[in-house]
């Protein structure tokens, strides 16, 4: 099989949201939980792939984009472009009915704030830790090394831009992803239970240095 890893392109914007919405809960469709793929990508991949698009990777596989890493250098002006741009934006449309949001989605954001507001999800120091990433690999094609090429891919670049350190947040729903990030030298920075959906989950923020 041709695999590759490579630079995101704009033409690679359907196919990077259909796998964040085809792996969005722990590596498992998002669909039992949210009613419209459109408002989980604009949520999960609108900052990364519309005001970062320079800080992507995808891999493919003869020709098909089947993974990505949506990296982000600097994640205070994540935090503030995401507040002030994206927010707004989506609610907007939100508001304007061009999403479909039913009582799964308003179940899913009473869970997420719930956790949110109890500070469940922690950061580390920006300074130390600015950059921060989202990886998936669709189901089919994990555990051939696609993960690790998009990563050693993110931290080249990283070193290039002159970045030592990196998060990540994930939880224990993500089974596959805890060996893996560990595997790749990334150390717990904080772990925090919680219950998400009903059932129980440990919200883990992991750091790496460069
Ligand atoms: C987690 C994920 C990105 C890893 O990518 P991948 O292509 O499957 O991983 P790779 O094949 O590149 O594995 C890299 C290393 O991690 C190890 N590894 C990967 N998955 C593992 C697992 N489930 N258990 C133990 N080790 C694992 C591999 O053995 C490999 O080690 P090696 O390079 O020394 O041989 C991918 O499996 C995935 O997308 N999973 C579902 C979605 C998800 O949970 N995303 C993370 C959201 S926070």
């Amino acid at each position: 099989m041709k695999k590759l890893i490579r630079k995101y392109s704009s033409g690679d914007r359907e196919a990077v949201r259909r796998i964040c919405w085809l792996t969005g809960y722990g590596g498992n469709s998002a669909a039992p939980f949210f009613d419209d793929p459109a408002l989980f990508a604009d949520l999960w991949c609108s900052y990364y792939t519309d005001r970062e698009p320079q800080s992507l990777f995808v891999a493919e596989v003869e020709g098909k984009v089947v993974g990505y890493l949506l990296g982000c250098l600097d994640t205070e002006r994540y935090n503030r472009i995401f507040a002030r741009r994206m927010i707004p934006s989506i609610l907007i449309k939100a508001i304007t009915g061009r999403y479909r949001i039913r009582r799964k989605t308003l179940r899913y954001f009473h869970a997420q704030l719930g956790q949110m507001f109890r500070r469940e999800f922690k950061t580390p120091p920006l300074k130390r830790y600015p950059a921060h990433l989202h990886i998936n690999i669709a189901e089919g094609y994990r555990r051939g090394g696609l993960g690790r090429g998009l990563m050693e891919s993110y931290f080249a670049y990283l070193r290039e831009c002159g970045v030592r350190g990196l998060h990540l947040g994930t939880s224990s729903l993500h089974t596959s992803a805890l060996p893996f990030y560990e595997k790749l030298g990334f150390r717990v920075y904080a772990a925090v239970d919680s219950v998400f959906l009903g059932k129980p989950v440990t919200n883990i923020c992991y750091v790496k240095e460069l």
